[in-house]
């Protein structure tokens, strides 16, 4: 199929719009949710690309005044937040436009969620029913336009901000946290070069397969992430060599959205090592998953061959086994020139601190192997040699 046959909409999981050019349905799209006074999020570097200010004139042509609010870095904190609400007051905003990757959406979420809700971004951290102290009906409506595909932060409930106190990130959570549309254009993700192409891939991925590998019966979650891995099975390294080609790109951005929906099963022991690495090194989330992917497959094996076999024939490849997967990861890795073990990223006295923190992390809960510190030890101190013996 060409780019303009790969065109939906669909109300799950939820209002979802897809299809190249669909970004000038903003201003119609605002209007649909009732909002009339829009703050638009994003990141600086969004912010400068080309196609942003048209995106602005639509809005404001529509009739719709708005203010841009791009006050974030990579790393979405407390202080963050609390400047949008600022810009969100100040604006008399009625609802919030997200442009960017990730740290955008976040942050967008957060300030949607607080503007007329009460306590800080931390008082709603995913602890208990801290999300209770906010009405639903109090949040701002949203719309959400990734710009890269990677985390699916577009249709998840839930946000990652750091905190300031020991710069650990939280999970900031509520039910109607989750974008109330989503104008997925793949045009918006054109400019994303090789790299990041590659490492936010990755991370869709990780989302897919550690969902797809969660105990626990969810047949909704697990169908959604073999699709998704098929996805970026035949998308991936097409869009890595030619960043222009808007089918791939069309097809990445609806696996990033699949795995966020499917990993509402669990994640397991990739994110939770990639977790603290990235919080302590600084690499980026996706490649972090991308090198642990492998390790963390063998370490899991005797409990994932069966689901192996299904993934392997789902995705066509030539060995239909647990052996014929990881020869496929290994492949897909190598082909984005990611790395493929933490020397010289992660300091062996960095270890203790990374398998403590991982050990805390929520996703391990649902790694399908439980796992002590001294296995998590074990599969780190093997991601930095480069083993993957049993
Ligand atoms: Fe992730």
């Amino acid at each position: 199929m060409s780019s303009e046959d790969l065109v939906g909409n669909y109300n799950y999981p939820t209002r979802y719009r897809i299809g190249a050019g669909r970004v000038r349905e903003l201003a119609a799209c605002c209007r649909e949710l009732g909002i009339r006074r829009p703050l638009v999020v994003t990141d600086p570097g969004v912010a400068a690309l080309d196609w942003m200010p048209a995106i602005l004139a639509d809005l404001e042509s529509g009739g719709l005044p708005t203010r841009v609010f791009s006050e974030i870095d990579a790393n979405p904190a407390v202080a963050h937040v609390e400047a949008g609400i600022v810009a969100a007051t100040a604006h008399d905003a009625d609802g919030c436009v997200l442009i960017g990757g990730g740290s955008a959406l976040d942050v967008g979420k957060c300030i949607a969620l607080l503007v007329h809700n009460p306590g800080g971004v931390l008082d709603y951290e995913d602890v208990g029913e801290s999300w209770k102290r906010a009405e639903g009906d109090r949040i701002l409506p949203t719309i959400a336009l990734p710009t890269t595909a990677g985390t699916g932060s577009e249709v998840g409930r839930a946000a990652v901000i750091v905190d300031p106190a020991d710069h650990s990130k939280k999970i900031i959570f509520h039910p109607r946290m989750q974008p109330d549309l989503v104008l997925a254009d793949p045009e918006l993700t054109l400019g994303l070069p090789p790299g990041l192409t590659a490492a936010t891939g990755m991370d869709a991925l990780a989302h897919c397969f550690e969902a797809y590998c969660a105990p626990g019966y969810h047949p909704m979650a697990d169908g959604i992430a073999l699709e998704g891995m098929r996805l970026v099975s035949e998308n991936l390294v097409r869009a890595y060599d030619d960043g222009s080609d808007l089918a791939a790109r069309t097809h990445l951005l609806m696996a990033a959205s699949m795995g966020a929906t499917a990993f509402q099963k669990g994640l397991g022991l990739i994110h939770a090592l990639s977790h603290p690495v990235g919080g302590l090194t600084g690499l980026h989330h996706g490649t972090a998953n991308a090198i642990f992917q492998p390790y963390v497959m063998v370490h899991n094996r005797a409990v994932i061959e069966d689901r192996m076999r299904r993934m392997a024939r789902w995705l066509g490849l030539p060995r239909e086994d647990f052996d014929g997967v990881l020869a496929w990861t290994l492949d897909l890795r190598r082909r984005l020139d990611l790395p493929e073990t933490l020397a010289g990223i992660v300091d062996p006295a960095q270890v203790p601190e990374i398998v403590r923190m991982a050990a805390i992390d929520p996703s391990l809960a649902t790694n399908p192997k439980p796992c002590s510190p001294q296995e998590i030890e074990r599969v780190l101190r093997k991601s930095i040699t480069g083993d993957l013996t049993p």
